[in-house]
């Protein structure tokens, strides 16, 4: 079945994947794409309407990025949001000017002529915005349809060629019926069903799935993490005993995490899961090893040689599952940028595994909705909402040499700090949030014996993205009890400090 789809085309703004996650959660799926589609592509593609995101430019530079004028005359609706915005009424003939002044931040605007746009919303309200040009003159047939106090036009439009122009930010939060203007859009002036829910999103994927890889071997390698596990719970309901899924077990998980695994996936969902217990291997590599990029190495490249190992069991297979996400496939359409760690994940297998297609259940979804689903498919919160876990494991945060005695002291800190914060019911607020083991040892007393013993770091950030990141304001009443029950019930652990730098210009790993 063919979903009512949203064009959203990117002029490089930073919220754009906000903007099409919004209007996914508002029941209406829609893509991302760069903003130099062209109108026939556009035309094929047959959206239910185009949003323009913001960018970083003026309409005036040079380089700016333009529309073909025609896009606007296809009688698709259209919204335009900031850069968005100014660029509809600059191609209609309307006029944009530099403000006085730049404006960033919360503002008061107040409709003044009712629109689709404005049902539901009151008279006045708070936006986000945060430009320096706004349209000054709308285009020949438009009306004003909102002002702030410093820029006249916030809202503008036409219901007849249903075109729309916002200069505020609906996208984020602090617009405070940002969403509802959005739905309005959706709804009100593109006439959207709401077909996108998760639940027929995996009904149709199962379907679909059964239909291509209909008895055929198929291959997944799981390591635990949101987007694997729930490609493999998806794959598993089309392919069933079909499906082999080969969990490699580095040693390097937090505690109690791979024998979950196990207890879900094996026993719960009744899977065809291979355990590849291949901690002592990987400890006995890292040995010595103390430089971060160098254990890293280590670890991906161990990692494909155990998986390797594994698929040479299983033989020659149809389909090798991957847990791609729609930011993957987004992201990747784009330059790389200085490589500040080398990130281990499941990308180099197919190189290892003997198969003729690569199957990507998830290419289309937000990690939100990704977990959506998985909860759909009855995996529990602990699996579903799992916090994201770099590949090397617990080795990038255990500073210097990877023992077993760290290793040990690590996990056993980590877990008390984990269960003290979804204790305390801040677990879905803070983004990551776990111990590291730092290469430091100071003196302590403990029972009135002078100790000398490691310090543990906590660490905890908030984040939208992972890109950058501030730490968590923890209530000291909790970092109290933490660092409490980590000195006494954890051995070799006689202090505790807590991180307080952002990112940047720290990284949310200590390596
Ligand atoms: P940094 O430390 O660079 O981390 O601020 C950003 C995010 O990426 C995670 N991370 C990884 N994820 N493989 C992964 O899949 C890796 O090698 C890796 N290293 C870091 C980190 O936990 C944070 O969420």
């Amino acid at each position: 079945m063919q979903h009512q789809r949203v064009l959203v085309l990117d002029f490089g703004g930073q919220y754009n994947q906000l903007i099409a996650r919004r209007v996914r959660d508002l029941g209406v799926y829609c893509d991302l794409k760069s903003c130099d589609m062209t109108v026939e592509a556009i035309r094929a593609y047959d959206p239910i309407g185009i949003i323009f995101t913001g960018g970083p430019n003026s309409v005036y530079d040079p380089a700016a990025p333009q529309i073909d004028g025609e896009i606007l005359a296809l009688g698709i609706p259209v919204l335009g949001i900031c850069y968005g915005c100014q660029l509809i009424a600059h191609t209609l003939g309307g006029r944009v000017e530099r403000a006085a002044q730049s404006e960033y931040g919360k503002r008061e605007f107040s409709f003044v002529k009712a629109s689709p746009l404005s049902e539901g919303i009151p008279a006045a309200s708070v936006c986000w915005m945060s430009h320096t040009d706004h349209v000054t003159e709308v285009p020949q047939g438009f009306a004003v349809l909102a002002s702030t106090e410093s820029c006249p036009v916030t809202v503008y439009g036409s219901a007849e060629r249903r075109i729309y122009g916002v200069q505020f930010h609906p996208e984020v939060v602090h617009s405070e019926y940002g969403n509802k203007l959005l739905e309005n859009f959706l709804y009100q002036v593109c006439g959207a069903k709401g077909d996108w829910t998760m639940k027929n999103f995996v009904a149709e994927q199962v379907a679909a799935l059964k239909e291509k890889l209909g008895g055929k071997r198929v291959l997944c390698a799981m390591s635990g993490g949101v987007d694997s596990a729930v490609a493999a719970a998806l794959v598993h309901r089309a392919a069933g005993d079909n499906l082999t899924c080969v969990f490699v077990d580095h040693g390097l998980l937090r505690k109690g995490e791979s024998e979950e695994v196990m207890t879900v996936f094996k026993e719960g969902l009744g899977m065809n899961l291979v355990r590849a217990d291949a901690g002592e291997r990987f400890l006995t590599k890292l040995e010595g090893v103390s430089e971060p990029e160098q254990k890293r190495k280590i670890i991906g490249a161990e990692f494909i040689k155990v998986f390797e190992a594994e698929a040479k069991k299983i033989g020659a297979v149809d389909f090798l599952v991957q847990g791609t996400i729609y930011p993957d496939v987004i992201e990747s359409g784009k330059d790389k940028s200085a490589v500040i760690k080398s990130h281990h994940n499941v990308g180099g297998l197919p190189s290892v595994v003997d198969f003729k297609e690569i199957v990507e259940p998830l290419r289309d979804l937000f990690k939100d909705e990704v977990r959506r689903v998985g909860t759909e498919l009855g995996l529990p919160e602990s699996v579903v909402q799992r916090q994201p876990f770099p590949g090397p494991g617990l080795a990038i945060r255990i500073m210097g040499e990877v023992t077993r005695e760290k290793l040990a002291t690590l996990r056993e800190a980590d877990f008390i700090f984990r269960e003290e914060i979804a204790k305390a019911g801040l677990n879905r607020e803070i983004w990551q949030y776990f111990a590291v083991i730092t290469n430091s040892k100071t003196v302590g007393v403990q029972g009135d014996f002078r100790t000398y013993e490691n310090v543990i770091a906590l660490r905890a950030v908030t984040s939208v993205d992972a890109m950058t990141a501030d730490w968590a304001r923890i209530p000291f009443d909790v970092l109290e009890r933490i660092s409490t029950r980590i000195t006494n019930e954890v051995p070799h652990a006689n202090r505790i400090v807590y991180d307080i730098t952002s990112k940047p210009p720290a990284t949310i790993e200590w390596e």
